[in-house]
Order: C-alpha cells, then structure tokens, then sequence
C-alpha cells in the first residue's frame, strides 16, 4: 500500500525555497509517530532539505543523476525502479516533494493530508491538485494548539472511480504495437470488461526510423516526435508510459526527463527479468540500432549476466528478418530464425533475449519457443502490474 504524507496550505501550499513553509505543532510528531518503521520516497531536493537520512526508516531517494550517493538511504533513478523496491504488502509513504508528489499520485492508495488553514503566496511548491470525488474522505484529528489551525485528514482512494490508465506510445512499428495490446488484454485476469487495463495507445507509425538514425543512415531524429506523443499522453492523464520498441531505448533518458509520469524501460525490464529466472548468459536478438547502442550488453553487464550476439552473417540475416520479413508483412522465414537462434545456444546462451518487438511476432508464429525471452511480454508484465492489475497465463519465468 503507497500512502502519501504531506502537510498543505488552503490551496496546497507545500514549500518555498527547497524548505517547508508548515512547521505547525504536532505536526513533525505525527509524521515521526506515521513513518517510523516504515519505507519512505522522496526526491533528491527534499533529501537535500534535510539534516539527514530519517532515522528508523528505510530511505528511498530518487534522482536521475546516475553519480548521487546519499548517506543512509537507498537511490532510485526512476520512479518505476522506486515502485519496484516497495514491498506492496506493507505501508510505504511518499515524503515528498512537489514532483514525487505529483509522479506518485496516480499509484498512491491513501493521501494522508495535515490540512493547515492558511495560505502562503509566495509558495513555489505544491500539491498536485487532484478529485476529492475520486476520495474517500475521513477526518482523522485536528492538532492540538497548532497555530495556524491544521487538521489531519485522510483521503482513500475508490480505485472503482479512478482507475489506472496506461499510455502506450506505440507505432514503433504498428504490428507490434497492436500485438502489445492484445497481449496484456490476454494475459490480465479479468472476468468482465471493466477488469481490463484503461489504454490510450499512439501508433505514431511516421516516426523516423530509430535503427536508421542510430546507425547514422538517416539524420531524421525520432526524438522531438516521441516526446512529443510521451508529452500528449501525459496530458491525457495517463498514470505511466510503455514504449513497445527495443530500439527507442536508446532515447529514454530524454523521454523521462521530458515527462513526470514512470516511463518503465523494456531493456531494463527484460534483463531483470532474465536475472530473477536465473539465466546466466543470453543471446540478443536484436536490430543493428539496439546492437550499436549496446543497451542489451550494458544491462546484462550491470547485471553480472553474460552475453553473445549473433555473428555479423547471422546479423545481416536477422535484420532481413525484421526489416523484409515482419515490417513489409510477408512470409516469415522461420528456419532461418531457428539457423541464428541454434548458434547462439551453441555458444552456451541458456536464453535468447527477442530485443526487437518484430521478432515478438516471429515467436508467436513457432511451434517451439523454449528458451527464448521475449522483451514485449515482459513489458506487457510490466505494464499489468504497473496498473494495479494481476497478470495471468504468462510463461513459468514470470512466477520466478
Ligand atoms: N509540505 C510538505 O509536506 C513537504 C514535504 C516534502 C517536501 N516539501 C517541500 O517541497 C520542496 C521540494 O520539492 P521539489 O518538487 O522541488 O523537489 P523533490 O520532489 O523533493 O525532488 C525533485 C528531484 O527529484 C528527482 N526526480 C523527480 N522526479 C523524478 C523522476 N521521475 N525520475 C528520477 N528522478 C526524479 C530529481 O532529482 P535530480 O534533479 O537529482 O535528477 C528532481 O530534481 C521543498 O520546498 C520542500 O521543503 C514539502
């Protein structure tokens, strides 16, 4: 369970100045009596703040700069990995500030409010504004002798009037866009329509080539366009960003920086994922963009996995694959893919990572998938869970 805690002014006054402006009495002992025990988030300008890591709590403190060491606390670099870290048997708070608060919102179960009756105009912090009609809202108690007057109220959230939406920033290509969505339509467990995940999908099929710009065959930057559609689907209210296509990771630190909503990566995912089932070496499958950016290799390094890609034959077989095959919609030439798949089990693979969405659409095809991982099924895992749901009938890897 998330609970936000925060203390907030009549129109949700939080801070000035990187400091609070609410230092009512009995506050501070409230928050203290709440958190301790407990896992607390919060963002590196509200761990800036304060004099230390908080004591008797597991600190959790998000930055996305890579180098940040903070005493006493754990660091995250995205919110998803934050999520990923919380035990959701427990009661985890979100301690602030003003962005967490607002890139926490979406997932939060309960807002724990210290309800201060005053305003501070020269405020450059705030609460994220959201709909008391979506809350259930329960006076817990007021301060005692606070000055200003503060109440602390609780609001739970009736998930039934405000479910989780998913934005899907697709089209990288459609057909494994399309695939994606019929794939956490299968694989989430539901009796009826409304047990499904709310979707907004952009198949912005005329996005610049990823490969082609990466490799330096095209100056045509499909970053301006993807930030864009990351930017639209927050402005719909989306709660978090997938983006089926291996080969935008390339991009996604300009996406995440770009947007506040978790933007959850494919590559970083699927390797977890590989770790948690214990593979020890796996082969990658993917496109010349992915192979050049090294994404898949970086990842398996950072996780101790060894690695192997295809010989450069077997590469330009695979790339024909993608490109002729899959994306023009003709016949797929499985055995060719089996030829390059036996290769790479010879070379002591225990799993074949498919890290191109293309190659997704070849595996549906085969009569025999035994040893590969797919990246968009585990992006599709990802993304279930992600939206409060449970997912079901995925391979006996997801259970590990
Ligand atoms: N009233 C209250 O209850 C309360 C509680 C807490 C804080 N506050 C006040 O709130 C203010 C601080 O709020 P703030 O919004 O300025 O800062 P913040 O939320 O504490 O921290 C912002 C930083 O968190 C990191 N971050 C945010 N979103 C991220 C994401 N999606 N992925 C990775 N990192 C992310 C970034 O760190 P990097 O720049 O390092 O990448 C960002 O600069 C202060 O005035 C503080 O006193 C008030």
């Amino acid at each position: 369970m998330i609970t936000i805690i925060a203390s907030v002014g009549r129109n949700l006054e939080l801070g000035y100045k990187n400091d609070l402006i609410w230092r009512v009495k009995g506050d501070l002992p409230h928050f203290r009596r709440t958190t301790s025990g407990h896992t607390v988030v919060m963002g590196q300008n509200t761990f800036e703040s304060l004099p230390a890591a908080l004591p008797d709590r597991r600190n959790i403190v998000v930055t996305l700069d890579p180098g940040y060491v903070a005493d006493g606390a754990e660091v995250v670099h995205s919110i998803e990995e934050a999520l990923s870290r919380l035990d959701h048997n427990e009661e985890s708070f979100i301690i602030g500030g003003g962005s967490i608060y607002r890139a926490f919102l979406p997932f939060a179960d309960r807002l724990c409010l210290t309800e201060v009756d005053d305003s501070f105009p020269d405020a450059d912090t705030y609460f994220p504004s959201f709909d008391k009609e979506k809350y259930t809202r329960t006076v817990l108690f007021p301060l005692e002798g606070a000055e200003p007057a503060a109440t602390v109220v609780q609001y739970d959230r009736r998930r039934d009037a405000d479910p989780l939406t998913l934005g899907v920033l697709g089209g990288l290509g459609p057909a494994a866009s399309a695939y994606f969505l019929e794939m956490i339509t299968e694989h989430t467990a539901a009796t009826c329509d409304q047990d499904h995940i709310d979707v907004l999908l952009s198949s912005r099929a005329s996005t610049p080539d990823r490969t082609a710009f990466i490799t330096g065959k095209s100056d045509k930057n499909p970053l301006p366009v993807m930030i864009r559609d990351a930017r639209y689907l927050e402005s719909c209210n989306v709660s978090a960003i997938v983006i089926p296509c291996n080969t935008a990771h390339y991009f996604i630190d300009e996406i995440r920086h770009a947007v506040s909503v978790p933007v959850p990566s494919i590559i970083t995912e699927t390797v977890a994922h590989i770790k948690r089932a214990g593979y020890k070496k796996a082969g990658i499958l993917a496109t010349d963009g992915t192979l050049r950016a090294r994404s898949y290799q970086i990842e398996c390094e950072r996780k101790g996995l060894g690695w192997e890609v295809p010989s450069a034959e077997d590469q330009a077989a695979l790339m024909e694959l993608i490109y002729g095959d899959v994306k023009q919609g003709g016949a797929i030439d499985t055995d060719k893919f089996k030829r390059i798949c036996r290769a790479l089990f010879d070379r002591g693979c225990d799993t074949l990572i498919l890290g191109c969405t293309e190659l997704s659409l070849i595996k549906r095809i085969l009569d025999d998938d035994s040893g590969l991982t797919d990246s968009l099924e585990v992006l599709a895992y990802t993304a279930i869970k992600l939206c409060g749901k449970t997912p079901c009938g995925f391979g006996k890897d997801f259970t590990a």
